[in-house]
């Protein structure tokens, strides 16, 4: 088995508003642990990590879907007590995409109005008959 092709990045120092805590590592912790329960080998499709901001501090907690020839997703305002199943379902759905590009309306759950950034994928190709762009 190869290295994963995709990840999902969570912003380790997000903070909600008059708050110290940094709802990331929780995040982090039960997103891995739900992500291994649903089987489908999620696991093996995913690096899960940690990262410290990206940029969307108005919107914590942050989480990012990214892999190699997709699209890109910045989700803002998730929590772990009550995304981890859309965060799931984004998982599954985004593995099944090819180049990982879907409409807010076919997001699970909170996923839908959550979006901060959908980016596409930056494909170079070497060869001149492989150029494209999406
Ligand atoms: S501190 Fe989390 S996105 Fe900046």
């Amino acid at each position: 088995m190869g290295q994963p092709q995709q990840k999902i990045t969570i912003c380790t120092s997000c903070r909600h508003k008059g708050s110290n805590c940094r709802p990331g590592y929780e995040l982090i912790a039960k997103l891995r642990t739900a992500i291994a329960a649903a089987g489908d080998s999620l696991t093996d499709e995913f690096e899960i990590s940690g990262v410290a901001c990206m940029a969307g501090c108005d919107r914590p907690c942050t989480v990012a879907y990214h892999g190699t020839r997709k699209a890109t997703y910045l989700f803002g305002d998730i929590e772990a007590d009550t995304d981890i199943d859309d965060l799931v379902a984004f998982a599954q759905q985004y593995t099944s995409m090819e180049d990982g590009w879907c409409s807010s309306v076919d997001r699970p759950g909170k996923l839908r109005t959550s979006t901060l950034a959908r980016v596409p994928a930056a494909i170079i190709a070497l060869e001149d008959s492989d150029v494209r762009v999406s």
